[in-house]
């Protein structure tokens, strides 16, 4: 049985201020749910604050992204040490975001993904087709190649700490989510990868779908059989939109 992981990406958005009041405002609403990993990624100025106010409770730490190099001459850069000493459990890695404007390819992917495993965070490695890819029918081409890119030279315990986290870029922002039968075959698909090279982990191996999650699709594509949980970006930012996706994965509420 997987457990579900919700986490929010709150991209560049919120002064320190706002995301310390998202944080608390969420963590009464979500204290009851124990049967869902909840994670919330503020940007690298908040991180700090944020963890502090989810501090003994059952929100983990998450960042938007990491440099592979520990440390030196790299300006503007920010390490898995970094992350690590302010308290992260979780970082973002390969955000198509990230591919689109900052030039990030799968070899930067896989450095990152394994300097995140040495520092002890869980990298939630994102993968997905523009709508140009799915138009041209080459969907599961590019999403091999992602997976397969971003995973590569990972031993069968490393890849237990990585979560993937399938993004369709078409889907990211526009309101227009995948339906949950679309999610799933890509979700089977990645599976049925990872059981190639992993026999015995693949099926514990969390994959989250993201794009356009709301509270009312969120408990349809979680319902799915490949589906593990969810990487939400506009509705993590509200208390309410969020506490409903966290609650629409947990068993018991
Ligand atoms: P939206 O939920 O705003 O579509 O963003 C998804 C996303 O990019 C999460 O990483």
């Amino acid at each position: 049985m997987r457990r579900k992981i919700i986490a929010g990406n709150w991209k560049l958005n919120n002064i320190v201020r706002d995301s310390v009041i998202l944080a608390q405002g969420l963590k009464p609403e979500v204290a009851s749910v124990t049967d869902v990993e909840i994670v919330v990624c503020p940007v690298y100025t908040a991180l700090e604050s944020v963890g502090k106010a989810i501090e003994s409770s059952n929100i983990k730490l998450g960042a938007q992204d990491m440099y592979w190099e520990d440390q030196g001459a790299f300006t503007g850069e920010v390490s898995g040490m970094l992350l690590k000493d302010v308290g992260c459990r979780y970082c973002i890695i390969g955000h198509s975001e990230r591919r689109q404007y900052f030039g990030e390819t799968n070899e930067s992917v896989n450095k990152k993904v394994k300097a995140a495993l040495k520092w002890g965070l869980r990298p939630i490695m994102c993968v997905g087709e523009t709508l140009q890819e799915r138009e041209a029918g080459t969907t599961f081409d590019v999403v091999r190649d992602h997976v397969e890119g971003g995973i590569a030279g990972l031993s069968e315990k490393e890849i237990l700490d990585v979560v993937i986290a399938y993004e369709p870029v078409w889907a990211i922002g526009t309101g227009k989510n995948a339906t949950p039968q679309q999610a799933q075959e890509v979700h089977a698909f990645i599976r049925g990868l990872l059981k190639k090279q992993y026999a015995a982990a693949a099926e514990e191996i969390i994959i989250q779908y993201g794009g356009s999650v709301k509270p009312d699709n969120a408990a349809e594509l979680l319902s799915q059989e490949d589906i593990d949980g969810a990487l939400v970006g506009g509705a993590s930012l509200k208390v309410d939109s969020f506490t409903k996706i966290v609650k629409a994965a947990s068993a018991k509420v």
